[in-house]
């Protein structure tokens, strides 16, 4: 079969759509004032945002305009929720899943060494949070719950609503309230956001991840949520996110995620045979392939398998080598020999947890692609196996 480029790793940053650039455009040269000035090159920035604004709000069906706060990525956002809520609640006390994001989880780090508790929620084998630990959990002291609405390396989906309820529950006899935080980051252009829905109050979303520009985010704020700004300096964003706002990037990011949402059920359609394609390839021509989604509860673009005896980070650089690309547990994980805090979670030894594959499915990919997937992939993990000593010395 010839050669060809097959980017399989969308979870970690997809391309941005030629549809946000054209929208994008006008704000680098016509319409590029401040949006803070009092002149008309700053209100026709203004009004851009505002419109924006009012538009994100409506995509992830948000009460109001203002509960959208523009931020500069996931991270930011991520960031902003945990730290911006400590800063204004009584409470030292953090409760998050064992499986976010580092975005997340580092930030919990960092915390944790600065004073705060933090307990770590454990997950099933399907990677979905202990509910009955969670409500055990929350203490007086209780400050904030994030827990990821899709997780980045397995694409399981949480009970963000399930959780919701056990915090309005708790929240009905209390001093300060508990707030509660999910980072969309994954499932925004995926599953259609709905904020009130959801329960939620606090929501991170980033725009590359559905073909929007990179370097843009929201965190959605629902009105009378108690949070400082971490940053500090102008008015902008209701003062919770000061610095010029990136005009360009937030209409390239609602327009994106206009687009993701017309086209979700499309494209999930795809992505499931897409996915189901690969899977069953996977397992006819691999022997000891562990699939890591659980098929019934996921996004549908994730595909994640450990391959027995063997390092993931080679498979990926020989995989690289025939144009595929893919990602060993999460992108920002990747480069640290570490086995994957996900894959562990979910009950993977560390050995299977390095040989573990995330493929992460696209726009662009097409039954072609999976095709060369599945005739290059047999032969890469059986080469990465022949120099492996614990393949060899097996007793199967
Ligand atoms: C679940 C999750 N949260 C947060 C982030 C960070 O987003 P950003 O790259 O916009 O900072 C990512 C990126 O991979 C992610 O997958």
């Amino acid at each position: 079969m010839k050669k060809r480029k097959v980017y399989l790793d969308n979870s970690a940053t997809t391309y941005t759509r030629k549809e946000a650039v054209d929208a994008m455009m006008p704000y680098f040269y016509d319409i590029y004032g401040n949006a803070s000035s009092v002149h008309k090159f700053g209100q026709d920035a203004k009004n851009a945002l505002t419109d924006a604004r009012i538009k994100f709000a409506e995509l992830i069906n948000a009460q109001y305009p203002d509960e959208i706060i523009f931020t500069s990525c996931g991270t930011e956002s991520d960031n902003m929720a945990i730290m911006g809520v400590l800063k204004s609640s009584e409470g030292k006390h953090i409760i998050i899943s064992s499986i976010e994001h580092h975005a997340v989880l580092h930030t919990c780090g960092y915390l944790e060494k600065n004073g705060y508790k933090v307990d770590y929620i454990p997950v099933d084998s399907s990677g979905k949070v202990m509910l009955n630990v969670l409500k055990e959990k929350i203490t007086d002291e209780t400050a904030v719950i994030s827990i990821m609405h899709a997780n980045n390396e397995i694409g399981v989906i949480e009970p963000i609503e399930e959780i919701s309820q056990i915090v309005s529950e708790c929240n009905k006899n209390r001093k300060f309230p508990v707030i509660f935080h999910t980072d969309a980051v994954q499932t925004a252009g995926k599953i259609k956001l709905d904020v009130q829905k959801l329960g939620v109050d606090l929501l991170s979303v980033s725009a590359h991840k559905f073909y929007g520009p990179k370097g843009i985010g929201i965190l959605y704020v629902k009105k009378g949520t108690k949070i400082s700004p971490i940053l500090h300096g102008g008015h902008h964003e209701h003062g919770l996110k000061p610095g010029t706002e990136n005009i360009a990037s937030i209409i390239g990011m609602t327009k994106a995620l206009e687009l993701a949402n017309g086209e979700i059920e499309k494209e999930n359609q795809k992505y499931n045979k897409l996915r189901e394609k690969l899977k069953n390839g996977i397992i006819a021509k691999i022997p000891q392939s562990i699939i890591n989604t659980d098929f019934s509860n996921s996004v549908p673009n994730v595909l994640n398998v450990s391959f027995k005896s063997i390092e993931g980070e080679s498979l990926l650089l020989m995989l690289d080598m025939e144009g595929i690309a893919v990602s060993t547990g999460s992108a920002c994980a990747s480069g640290s020999t570490e086995p994957s805090h996900v894959l562990q979670a979910i009950g993977l030894d560390p050995v299977t947890a390095q040989g573990a594959i995330r493929f992460s499915l696209g726009k662009q990919n097409t039954e072609e692609d999976i095709d060369y997937v599945l005739e290059v992939l047999p032969k890469m993990v059986e080469k990465v196996r022949k120099m492996s000593p614990v393949w060899n010395n097996r007793q199967d």
